[in-house]
């Protein structure tokens, strides 16, 4: 097999690519490990920048998103027993950001590539990356007990965190940049309609809450808990207790009740691997790094690195200048070290650290107070939460 673009990966960092080469004339072809029912069911986060959604929007995958999209002008900050709404038009110049779930634009991605685009094979597992440095790198495959190769001018890793195509840059070439948290979230889906018409970020002295939602009769909410707890070890009248406490306050507003879906642990971290290209191999998305789901930055960098990797592709393919493909390392990380910097403070601002002790207690307290009585401290959490521009 020989294609232009290797594409290891069929999240939204892969499939979004094969949508915007295959935009471009461009061909790839796509290898994802799993099934397509399991990578349609995934559940991520879903909060859209204003610069993702107008990039789905002109890669021609925008339709149902414009239909079934929420847009949100604001979230809400939550913490001892009071309220305080971020208004994002009114501090940003009129930005917002769309709530519309990760697997749904997968779901959309995949369906446009079967339809008209060139290949995406599920089932595939990648096994290595090889000769990234050459003319001609390729990517070593197993497929049905079978393995074969893919040969290719360029090959991305879109293949998240646990994926092959990192482990194909050189270790004294790598630097990785790392902390680990030492909570999760336990995250729901439950039939009931959100009991608030915009996310809530609770930070509660038994740890962080959120409140979010997948559409009008669906809520998402997730609870801070300790490292390793196993997401069965809480049935479902303790999961709510338990949001219901940490998303109290004193006027009169109720927490919803419903049938709990499903239900995950997600650890947090933080992660950056420098640099995100070694000669033809590019990394992209949850590849190259990670955040924590705080700041709900994860897919928004995601779109921006696979954005850049098309532009300067289709650039070196209409001019013959690698400018771009060169500067492309350097151009990712700028925004990314952006949203690693909104990730982790978002963190630190709202979680619990067990054994936190009462110095950090009242650090954050007089941070979420600043937040909240300084419009320049809300603006920069405004500005940072609906997006850094593209370019
Ligand atoms: N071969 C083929 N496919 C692989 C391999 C492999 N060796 N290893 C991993 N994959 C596939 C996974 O099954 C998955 O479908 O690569 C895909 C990676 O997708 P994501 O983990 O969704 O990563 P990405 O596309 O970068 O999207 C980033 O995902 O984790 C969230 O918060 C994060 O929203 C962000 C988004
Ligand atoms: C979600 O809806 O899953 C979600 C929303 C906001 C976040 C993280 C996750 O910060």
């Amino acid at each position: 097999m020989r294609t232009t673009v290797g594409i290891i990966g069929a999240g939204p960092a892969g499939l979004l690519l094969a949508r915007l080469l295959d935009g471009a004339g461009i061909d790839s072809v796509v290898l994802e490990s799993r099934d397509r029912a399991y990578v349609e069911r995934r559940q991520r986060a879903g909060i859209l920048e204003q610069g993702t959604v107008d990039v789905l929007r002109a890669a021609g995958a925008g339709e149902r998103m414009d239909r079934e999209g929420l847009r949100h002008d604001g979230i809400e900050l939550r913490f001892d027993r009071r309220r305080h709404r971020v208004d994002f038009p009114a501090l940003t110049g009129g930005r917002s950001v769309t709530v519309y779930a990760q697997t749904e634009i997968c779901k959309d991605l995949i369906a446009l590539r079967l339809q008209r685009g060139g290949p995406l094979l599920f089932e595939v597992e990648a096994l290595a990356v090889e000769d990234p440095t050459g003319e001609r790198p390729r990517v070593r495959f197993r497929h049905g007990g079978e393995e074969d190769v893919l040969e290719c001018e360029y090959v991305v890793g879109c293949d998240g965190f646990w994926g092959v195509a990192r482990k194909a840059v050189p270790a004294e070439l790598s630097r990785v940049f790392e902390r680990t948290y030492p909570f999760g979230w336990l995250g729901i889906l439950a039939d009931v309609p959100p009991s608030h018409d915009e996310l809530v970020y609770a930070r509660h002295a038994r740890g962080f809450a959120l409140l979010s939602m997948r559409s009008p009769s669906v809520s998402r909410l997730y609870l801070q808990v300790p490292d390793g707890t196993d997401a069965g070890a809480w049935d479902d009248e303790a999961i709510w207790d338990e949001l219901e406490r940490r998303f109290e306050t004193d006027d009169d507003w109720r927490l919803e009740r419903g049938p709990i879906t499903q239900r995950s642990v997600t650890p947090m971290r933080s992660f950056v691997h420098e640099p995100m290209r070694h000669g033809r191999l590019f990394l992209a998305g949850d590849a190259a790094h990670i955040v924590p789901p705080t700041g709900a930055k994860g897919l928004n960098l995601a779109v921006g690195d696979v954005v850049a990797f098309a532009r300067a592709l289709t650039h070196r393919m209409r001019t013959g200048s690698t400018a771009l493909l060169d500067a492309y390392s350097e151009n990712c990380l700028r925004r990314v070290w952006q949203a690693e910097r909104f990730s982790y403070d978002m963190t630190t601002l709202l979680h619990r650290a067990p054994g936190a002790d009462p110095f950090e207690d009242r650090l954050q307290a007089a941070r979420l107070e600043r937040l909240v009585s300084s419009r320049a401290a809300e603006t920069d959490l405004a500005e940072a939460y609906t997006g850094f521009p593209l370019d």
